[in-house]
């Protein structure tokens, strides 16, 4: 008898999407009315971005939104996942609404229900108006309060037909990228810059939460977090130790806060005993309530795990421990690590009480093209999304209750301080022609979606 290879099916409630954010693929950045963001500004700097391009044309989503929406339709998929460009509807950040700006997500949303398609939307995924950067942005409370006027804007105008909501892409990045390495926008080095942005981000998410509920009613509401799952490198105690310190740094430090239990205390002893920063006043009395409040949903993004030595630390703090990859790599040099999203969804499962979790954003870069004929074989990607959902399903078998997943990305687009020449789409972009091509992976994803059963 042969043996019978397993069937993974998934039930006909997970929910199956693709995601984008407006920063990466929209491009029109001078168009009806959008201020800067603080992409924009970063774009401009000498050696941020390697390719030196910027987002000006990007994908042209914004004027090719009509056929974009038509082929995440031929996908079969039941969701988008998109995020809003602050600037768009708000140029100043706060006070004035950019009409046009609104009117180009209503037409969006519009769109994807014409197609059956569930509109999730991402309301933060780091364009932030420049206008605040220029009093501060996150590092300054002020933009606390401009977030959530921002939020109230778009659910007022949003609410009734949105299906979910996320507040913000990965706010590890946003602080830790754009204010302690100064990879990303708006590019500073600092510490007090790095803690105080990070609470200011989560500060920002809870107390949106209860605005989007009061609007929106029982849609399902969540924030999106980057998780590495970490192992030390060797039983060493030194490395057991550093392993904890990049736990706390990457995934507790958000973690935490998010279900009530506050900023991790052996982060917070580490910060004072090494005088990481001397000002806490950023965080004041009732914040950690307010982060805290209850959420629908944890959205996870996963793309590779940490390996973790103690004498891996960045030059200039030794806060960050530098991740050692092995193996097979992506473009980005990240290990491809498919149990690493097994042992996360596990252990976030055991650690935390969220109800739901989403993936939402897991995928690989890699460069391959159209061949002779006009294929694009990236037999790799469709092997790395292959690998990552058998090790999803093992985790809804292990009890995880994960309800959905979100492939990054919908099609090759700007990716961020790597510009164009890292390609994760399921559809390939050529740049020159805004051409789009479905890649075999995105063929394969369509069969996966359409039977529910992973081929
Ligand atoms: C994540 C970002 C997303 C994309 C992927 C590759 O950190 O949320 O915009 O760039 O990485």
């Amino acid at each position: 008898m042969t043996p019978k290879t397993p069937s993974y099916l998934f039930p006909k409630s997970f929910t199956w999407g693709v995601a984008t954010s407006s920063f990466q693929i929209e491009g029109a950045t001078q168009e009806d009315g959008r201020g800067p963001s603080i992409w924009d500004t970063f774009c401009q700097q000498e050696n941020t971005i390697v390719d030196h391009s910027n987002g000006d044309l990007a994908c042209d989503h914004y004027h090719r939104w009509q056929e974009d929406l038509d082929l995440i339709k031929s996908l079969n998929v039941d969701a988008y996942r998109f995020s809003i460009a602050w600037p768009r509807v708000m140029p100043q950040g706060g006070g004035e609404i950019e009409q046009r700006g609104l009117d180009f997500y209503d037409r969006l949303v519009d769109g994807l229900l014409e197609r059956n398609i569930d509109p999730w939307v991402t309301l933060y995924h780091w364009d932030l108006p420049q206008a605040l950067q220029d009093r501060g942005g996150w590092v300054s409370r002020e933009t606390v309060d401009h977030f959530i006027e921002y939020t109230r804007v778009v659910c007022e105008r949003l609410g009734d037909r949105v299906a979910g909501w996320i507040t913000h892409n990965e706010p590890w990045c946003a602080s830790v990228l754009g204010h302690l390495n100064g990879d990303h926008a708006p590019g500073l080095k600092d510490h007090y810059a790095h803690l105080a942005s990070s609470h200011h981000l989560l500060l920002s998410h809870g107390l949106a939460v209860p605005v989007i509920r009061e609007i929106v009613g029982d849609k399902p509401i969540g924030i999106t977090l980057n998780l590495v799952p970490s192992v030390p490198a060797s039983p060493s105690e030194a490395d057991a130790e550093a392993n904890e310190r990049f736990d706390g740094f990457f995934n507790r430090w958000y973690l935490d806060p998010l279900v009530g239990r506050g900023y991790p205390e052996d982060m917070l002893k580490r910060y004072r005993e090494e005088n990481y920063i001397d000002d806490w006043s950023f965080i004041h009395e009732g914040d950690l309530e307010a982060i805290a409040e209850p959420i629908d949903f944890l959205g996870i993004n996963y793309y590779s795990r940490g390996i973790i030595r103690s004498d891996k630390v960045t030059e200039t703090d030794n806060e960050p421990i530098e991740v050692i990859a092995i193996g097979e790599h992506t473009d980005m040099g990240w290990e491809v690590y498919p149990q690493g999203i097994y042992d996360l969804l596990t252990r976030v499962n055991a650690d935390y009480p969220f109800t739901s979790i989403y993936i939402t954003e897991n995928g690989a870069a890699y460069a391959t093209g159209p061949d002779e004929d006009g294929q694009i074989k990236d037999h790799r990607r469709e092997s790395y999304l292959r690998e990552h959902l058998i090790a999803c399903h093992k985790a809804r078998t292990a009890g995880v209750p994960l309800d959905g997943y979100f492939a990054w990305s919908l099609m090759d687009n700007f990716e961020w301080a790597f510009g164009y020449g890292k390609r994760f789409g399921l559809v390939y972009v050529d740049y020159e022609t805004q051409k789009r091509t479905l890649k075999q992976s995105a063929q394969w994803y369509r069969e996966l979606v359409t039977s529910r059963v992973i081929p």
